[in-house]
Parts: structure tokens; sequence; C-alpha cells
């Protein structure tokens, strides 16, 4: 059985004093972790922050972005040994804004991926097509790309608790949703991929999200789908009461 995980990535918004305000709006009525997990993923500057008012809740932490190396001479970077020294649990990688506007390879993803495992956090990878490619056909074969380069070289039990977020390109800050039909559709192929790549129990285990203008009217009916454990949220996760209908969307 695999649990449901409501991930809010805010992006580049909110400072520290926001963070703690919308953990304490939203910490006492989040769902039992065993049931709906709920992350909030928030800029690096927040972390502390967060973590800070999110202790003892069922609220997970998650940051954006890391680096691919522990420490040395990265200006501007964010460690991951130092992320899971604060007491993060996922790191959001590849990302379609980051592969577009920062030019992140699948190499540079697939690095990341490793070394958030080897710092005992877990990752959520970030995989989607754009409306082109899309409208060309090739939206499977070019999310199957990215997932068989950017889970290159893990182990089994690494691809289980990975966190796979199917954001088509489309879909993200533009209120254009894909149909749940469309979103199982990707996210069953991703599963198969999973399932070519290692074999049907670690696909059975990995979690797949659908991302795209998710928010409270929708979500009931996409989480009702097979391949889909949870959303990967950001516009509607800005909000203490939108975040919190969309973790008790099955209620
Ligand atoms: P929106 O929910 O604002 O469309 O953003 C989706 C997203 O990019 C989450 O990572």
């Amino acid at each position: 059985m695999r649990t449901p995980i409501i991930a809010g990535n805010w992006k580049l918004n909110k400072n520290p004093q926001e963070t703690v305000e919308f953990v304490n709006a939203v910490k006492a009525e989040l769902p039992n972790s065993s049931d709906v997990e709920t992350v909030i993923c928030a800029p690096a500057v927040d972390l502390p922050a967060l973590l800070e008012s999110a202790k003892g809740s069922e609220l997970h932490v998650g940051a954006e972005n890391c680096y691919f190396e522990n420490e040395g001479a990265y200006t501007g970077e964010t460690s991951p040994m130092v992320l899971k020294d604060m007491g993060v649990d996922y790191v959001i990688i590849g990302h379609s804004e980051r592969r577009e506007y920062f030019h992140e390879t699948d190499e540079d993803i697939n690095k990341k991926a490793k070394a958030i495992f080897a710092n005992g956090m877990k990752p959520i990878l970030c995989c989607g097509e754009s409306l082109e490619t899309r409208e060309a056909n090739k939206a499977e074969e070019f999310v199957e790309g990215q997932i068989k380069a950017d889970l290159e070289g893990l182990t089994a039990e690494q691809v289980s608790n990975t966190v796979i977020a199917y954001e088509p390109i489309w879909a993200i800050g533009t209120g254009k949703t894909a149909t749940a039909d469309q979103a199982e559709e990707m996210c069953r192929a991703i599963r198969n991929t999973v399932a070519d790549l290692y074999d049907e129990s670690v696909a059975e285990k990995v979690r797949i999200q659908y991302g795209g203008s998710v928010k409270p009217a929708n979500v009931k009916e996409i989480m009702s789908k097979e391949d889909i454990d949870g959303g990967l949220i950001g516009g509607a996760a800005l909000q203490p009461d939108s975040f919190l209908q969309l973790a008790h969307y099955k209620d």
C-alpha cells in the first residue's frame, strides 16, 4: 500500500515570518502521516523557520533543490549534507523551472538523486513534457527518457523510496490542468517504465505524484486514479486553508 503524499512547492515565495505563520495555521489540523503524508518544500532561506515551527507536527519538510556535492568551492549552492543535518526529509530535483531557466540536465539531476540518497533523504524527482512535445505525440517517449536518465545507477531500494512527480509543463501555473485521465495515463506509463528498469515490486512501491494546477476543486478526482499517489502543488499550497483542503482530499 502506497501512502499518498501531498506536497507543496512554494517556489520563490514567502519569507521566514510568513513561513512560521503558515505552519502555525495548519499544523494542528494536518492528517496523520500514515494516512496522508504532507510535505512543504520551501526556499532554502526559509528552511530553518519551517523546521523549527513544524517540529513535533505531522508536516514533513523538503528543500526545492540542492547540489550534488556536500562541500567545496561551489559558490551559491546548497549542501545536501547540511540539509540532512538540519532535519530535511525531501528534496525536489529536476523541476521544469530548473531545467529550463537554470539549464539543469538529466546528468545533473541523476547526480543530485545519488547525493540525496547518500545523505539519507528522498528525492521528489520531477519530469514532464512541453506542449509542443505533447502535440507531436511524443510525451510518453520524452518522459520515459527523462526517467531512465534520471534514475540511472540507482538501486532498487532507492527507486522504491523515490517520489516521482509528473508535471506537464503546459499545466504549471496556467490554470490548465491535465485531465485526470491524461495524468493517470502518464503516471501509469512512468510506473511501467520503472517496472521495465527494475521489477514489478519496485514499480508497486514508487510513489508518483501529479503536478500542474492542482487545487481543492480538482484534487479528489485526480487522487481517485489508481497510479496517482499524490500531488505536487504550487499556487494552491501557499495559503493555509487551501493546503489543508488539499491534505484532506479524502474527507
Ligand atoms: P502550480 O500548482 O502552481 O500549477 O505549480 C505546479 C508546480 O510546478 C509544482 O511543482
